[in-house]
């Protein structure tokens, strides 16, 4: 794992778009799984500026959803949909063809998650898996538990996801959410871990003793070859 530090929050994000953006001139028609959240905004942020100056540089670009909450309607401002289409799909005009999204339809979210599985066997596999941890170590909402998932499942989800700042102010907070699974971001060939975020100081130190453990989702990063970890030095003290 290579390991970047910078001292706020703005460096760091301006430094993983510039790894990105190399990639993607490498490779232009890429397979991105990108996370939501505060942690991965500013590269999105930066990348939407890129795409104002050199909207070609974008134009072959393919994206999946990492995750998204359960039970809420799809075009609620919350959801991770609503996030992705704000701060990526649309800056960076990201035709439908080239955006693999999912549902998470109340009735049936299983039925979906087999669904993704299918499409991401006929358009996989990831080139470059944008992530963040969560307070409590998970990623996507692959969350602490005595065994991990593989691939895209339903999962209920820990208290602390349920509070996360997306849904706070929601009146009826989700309790469950669609994610892809463990086997799908580890066979990702490029992985990009943010590491920011209030309150998120003790995961951090915990993920860095690189020891390997369910109960830490975000540490079975530590067994893919290829993973930059970005960290803003800021949230550590
Ligand atoms: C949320 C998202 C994850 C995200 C994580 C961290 O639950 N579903 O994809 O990586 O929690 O969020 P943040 O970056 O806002 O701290």
């Amino acid at each position: 794992m290579k390991i970047h530090n910078y001292a706020n929050y703005n460096a760091m994000s301006n430094a993983c778009a510039e790894i990105i953006l190399n990639d993607l001139a490498a490779k232009p028609n890429s397979l991105m799984a990108l996370a939501t959240g505060n942690s991965p905004l500013g590269v999105y942020n930066q990348l939407a500026l890129k795409h104002k100056e050199e909207p070609q540089l974008f134009n072959k670009l393919r994206i999946i959803k990492l995750d998204e909450w359960g039970g809420i309607p799809l075009e609620n401002p919350s959801t991770c949909e609503s996030f992705l289409q704000q701060h990526f799909i649309k800056p960076l005009n990201i035709s439908p063809d080239r955006y693999l999204s999912f549902g998470n339809h109340a009735d049936d979210p299983e039925t979906e998650c087999e669904r993704v599985q299918t499409v991401l066997k006929d358009h996989g596999p990831i080139d470059s898996c944008v992530l963040g941890i969560g307070k409590n170590g998970h990623l996507g909402f692959n969350e602490p538990a005595e065994t991990l998932l593989p691939h895209c499942h339903v999962v209920q989800l820990a208290k602390t996801s349920q509070q996360h700042s997306m849904v706070e102010s929601l009146s009826h907070n989700p309790t469950y959410g669609i994610t892809l699974g463990m086997a799908d971001i580890l066979q990702s060939k490029k992985i990009v871990l943010l590491l920011t975020g209030e309150g998120k100081a003790a995961t951090i130190e915990k993920f860095m003793t690189q020891k390997i453990s369910t109960k830490l989702p975000a540490s079975f990063l530590w067994l893919h070859p290829n993973v930059h970890c970005f960290v803003d030095r800021n949230v550590l003290g």
